[in-house]
């Protein structure tokens, strides 16, 4: 069993739907696969959790490397885990509009904790959007 954790950059010109539509082809297609995990979509940037069997998330692994909708693929986490922490969650949107709801959200879902690494890079990503924008003066 791995887990797999990384961020993208979405295509600049990508419209929110797409990422339902995303979701939509992911749950029905990871479901057959036995893959589980999450999706974050916010201020432009992906994060997704992919966990299940090594070899079929390698294979989608690099198929959704090269899928142009994102580009930047940064690989925040890999390795063996026991077991799924969302064996439930076929591909799930967490919505990421409040960051401590988006996290209440992912601690509340889980059937097996999440390792450590994996949730600190989560938090980061989540503090990374509110210090970025503070930076920028965007209110
Ligand atoms: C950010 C992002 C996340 C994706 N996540 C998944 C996923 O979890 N499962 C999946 O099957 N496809 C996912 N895709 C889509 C794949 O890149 C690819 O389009 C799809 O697997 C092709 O499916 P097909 O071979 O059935 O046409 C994702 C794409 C993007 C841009």
């Amino acid at each position: 069993m791995k887990s797999l954790l990384y961020r993208s950059i979405a295509r600049s010109d990508l419209k929110p739907e797409v990422v339902f539509e995303i979701i939509e082809h992911s749950s029905r297609a990871n479901g057959a696969k036995g893959l589980t995990g999450f999706l974050l979509f916010h201020e432009g940037r992906f994060l997704q959790l992919l966990e299940g069997p090594a070899d079929r998330l390698d294979d989608l692994f690099d198929t959704m490397k090269a899928d142009t909708r994102h580009h930047d693929v940064e690989v925040l986490f890999e390795g063996k885990v026991a077991r799924p922490s969302f064996p439930n969650w076929r591909m799930r949107r967490v919505a990421t509009k409040d960051s401590g709801a988006a996290l209440d959200t992912l601690m509340h879902a889980q059937d097996y904790p999440l390792p450590r690494a994996i949730l600190a890079k989560v938090v980061a990503f989540l503090d990374h959007d509110t210090t970025s924008r503070d930076r920028a003066g965007v209110s």
